[in-house]
């Protein structure tokens, strides 16, 4: 998701609920993994810092476009369910790392996180209360984690970009209305996307949702426009935020990724740069479509050919 400047949380902090214990520290990171020359890069990839150039895509994609994301999203969606499958109570994070890095480079994609902006893995993983952008390492998933499994792969030029909250073990009454809800969250907003609605209708809809159930919402890191670009200009907030006005057009297409919390939504970095945090400790959880916007609604592009997502398919503990 996109970075954007801090503004003030708009927490429902719940003192009755305690911090995720004990918390998540940092492990070791593996080394780099290796994508075969055969398979195509995506541009940031092959430059040193893996710094993308600025976003020029238009918010709508061509047909030819659509076609290559409705594949390359049907991927995604393949690979995640995968990986879920592969998740065992015990397991590294870094094991999950390199599954997926396999099985995207196995069906000729590349990785998309891997090199961007430097990020040194395949995928996100983001345990507890990390609440995105977690780097895969030595840490080993315990029975009563929650772990959000981050998948974004490229492939005919473009991005197919998901995620969800898998449970592991017996899990905590809190963490799992807490990943029940955010999987609403994300549907409350994909039932406000249609051609002629504001971009501000989604966040509206899932800080409505949000706030019913007494969870916050995620300021700092926000849906994004995707395609040829794994992040373009469009910005897709969380929050109800009538600034954001562009009106949703036919062909466009982005990913929603609500990120809600058990207490204060505030967020802070670790010093990799990367793993975003709850100050609090309280658990978070995401999940992530990559849409394309219809007359009349949204299209799912993240999901398999038979229609098919991790959503749906682990809605209970695995592992
Ligand atoms: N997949 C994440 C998103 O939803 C982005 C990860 S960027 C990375 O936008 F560099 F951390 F991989
Ligand atoms: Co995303
Ligand atoms: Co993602």
């Amino acid at each position: 998701m996109a970075k954007r400047k801090r503004r003030v949380p708009a927490g429902v902090g719940v003192s009755s609920i305690p911090a995720s214990h004990p918390p998540v520290r940092p492990g070791l990171v593996s080394s780099q993994r290796r994508v075969p020359a055969g398979i195509e890069r995506p541009p940031y990839a092959s430059l040193p810092g893996g710094e993308p150039h600025p976003p020029v895509s238009s918010l709508a994609r061509t047909p030819g476009e659509l076609e290559a994301m409705r594949r390359t999203g049907a991927l995604a969606a393949e690979v995640l369910i995968a990986a879920c499958e592969h998740v065992r109570a015990g397991m590294t994070t870094d094991a999950i790392d390199r599954f997926v890095h396999d099985v995207a480079v196995a069906a000729g994609a590349y990785p998309s996180p891997l090199g961007y902006r430097g990020y040194p893995k395949s995928v996100c993983t983001s345990v507890n209360e990390v609440i995105c952008h977690g780097i895969p390492d030595s840490r080993r998933l315990a029975p009563g984690d929650i772990v959000n499994i981050d998948v974004t792969v490229y492939r005919e030029g473009v991005h197919g970009d998901t995620s969800v909250t898998l449970m592991i073990g017996e899990v905590d009454e809190h963490s799992r209305r807490l990943v029940a809800e955010t999987r609403v969250a994300l549907h409350e907003g994909i039932g406000a996307v249609q051609a002629g609605a504001a971009v501000s209708d989604i966040g509206r809809a899932i800080q409505n949702h949000a706030w019913r159930h007494s969870l916050g919402v995620v300021r700092e890191f926000i849906g994004h426009g995707v395609g040829t670009e794994f992040h373009s200009g469009l910005q897709v907030p969380h929050y109800y935020d009538r600034r954001h006005s562009t009106v949703l057009g036919e062909g466009m297409t982005f990913t929603i990724e609500p990120m809600l919390t058990l207490g204060s939504p505030e967020a802070a970095m670790w010093d990799d740069g990367w793993t975003a945090v709850t100050v609090d400790g309280r658990r978070t959880a995401q999940f992530e479509h990559t849409l394309a916007c219809t007359s009349d609604g949204a299209e799912i592009l993240t999901r398999t050919a038979a229609g098919e997502c991790a959503h749906d398919l682990f809605t209970e503990p695995v592992g």
